[in-house]
């Protein structure tokens, strides 16, 4: 395929997951929401052979035939590198091309805190370099996103590459796709970062190991989160938030059985509770990073204060309707 452009741009959002995190490896159904911050990706062919990969997290780095040169940044610097390579070739190896090109990364997304920063990379990296050759397509980005990030965490649901590409309130089933939710309220959300970052393909290691040592126990947790799910998504259309908060404690009970909570998410989902969120509950891989609260919006301010007074930093968010922008 020929080039029709020698520069591009997209931008992607973050994600929250509302219900059916890890389970939804499993066939649980999972509800997820994009949110208003974002990844932008800008590309620009450079007449070289080599992919030049710039990030507003301080990283610089090139590869040449796969060969990596850390140019800038710390000792993780390649592991945050190597998915925006791999989803710029794999489009490249797709269009049959075999061009250099500097790319651009700037985030919104705090990285390795749950929010969906990996996906959305892969979401507005792929989505920027292929409209290097085509009009956008947004089935097309979403099931290369999927690939590109499965070379990473190669048990990948593939809902965070959904709803970033999608956007919105999203209804999850792997393997059948999804449906957008409309909610009867606009539900009162709030983000709490801990700062401890995780790597998903770990969090997901774990949870596949407490699955092979609790069989049967595993597959009727499974079958209770999807239970969740269904009964949230009837709450979400019917605006019943009480029976939502409820139902996100239940979520989160489970998510500590299968020992991806910890400590500080803990505490975070005790201070918003105690302070009068209907619901808290862990969101994305757990081990640290971040959690969601739903809080009537009296309470919102005391939430707010309660979660900083105790140092962690709290991301008001709303759900972003876009999901990927070629610009
Ligand atoms: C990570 O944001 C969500 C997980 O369920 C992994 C996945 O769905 O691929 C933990």
């Amino acid at each position: 395929m020929s080039l029709r452009k020698t520069s591009a741009a997209a931008s992607a959002p973050g994600k929250i997951i509302l219900f059916g995190e890890h389970f939804v490896i499993y066939g649980s159904h999972a509800i997820l929401a994009s949110i208003d911050r974002r990844i932008n990706v800008s590309v620009y062919l450079n007449r070289t052979q080599a992919i030049n990969i710039r990030s507003s997290l301080g990283i610089i780095g090139s590869y040449i035939d796969s060969e990596f040169t850390l140019i800038k940044g710390g000792e993780n610097a390649k592991e945050i590198l190597d998915p925006i390579f791999k989803c710029a070739s794999c489009v490249l190896s797709e269009r049959k091309q075999n061009l250099g090109m500097d790319i651009n990364l700037i985030s919104e997304v705090p990285y390795g805190v749950g929010l969906g920063s990996s996906a959305a990379c892969c979401v507005a990296t792929v989505a920027a370099v292929n409209s290097l050759f085509c009009e956008p397509n947004k089935e097309w980005i979403c099931v290369k996103a999927v690939e590109c990030e499965r070379l990473v965490h190669k048990n990948s649901s593939g809902a965070d590459c959904y709803i970033s590409v999608f956007g919105g309130l999203m209804y999850y089933m792997r393997n059948e796709g999804f449906k957008k939710i409309k909610s009867k309220k606009d539900l009162t959300l709030i983000i709490v970062n801990t700062g401890n970052k995780h790597y998903t393909g770990d969090l997901v290691s774990l949870v596949k190991k407490f699955r092979d040592e609790n069989v049967l126990l595993f597959i009727d947790l499974t079958s209770y989160a999807n239970t969740i799910c269904q009964k949230a998504l009837a709450a979400i259309i019917s605006g019943n938030e009480k029976k939502l908060g409820e139902l996100m404690n239940e979520n989160h009970a489970l998510l500590q059985q299968i020992g991806v909570s910890q400590r500080k998410i803990d505490h975070a989902v005790q201070v918003c509770i105690k302070n009068g969120a209907l619901g808290a509950k862990l969101t994305g891989a757990g081990g640290g990073g971040s959690m969601i609260a739903l809080i009537p919006n009296e309470n919102k301010m005391k939430v707010i204060s309660e979660i900083e007074r105790n140092r962690y930093e709290c991301i008001p968010v709303k759900i972003d309707y876009d999901g990927v922008i070629i610009y």
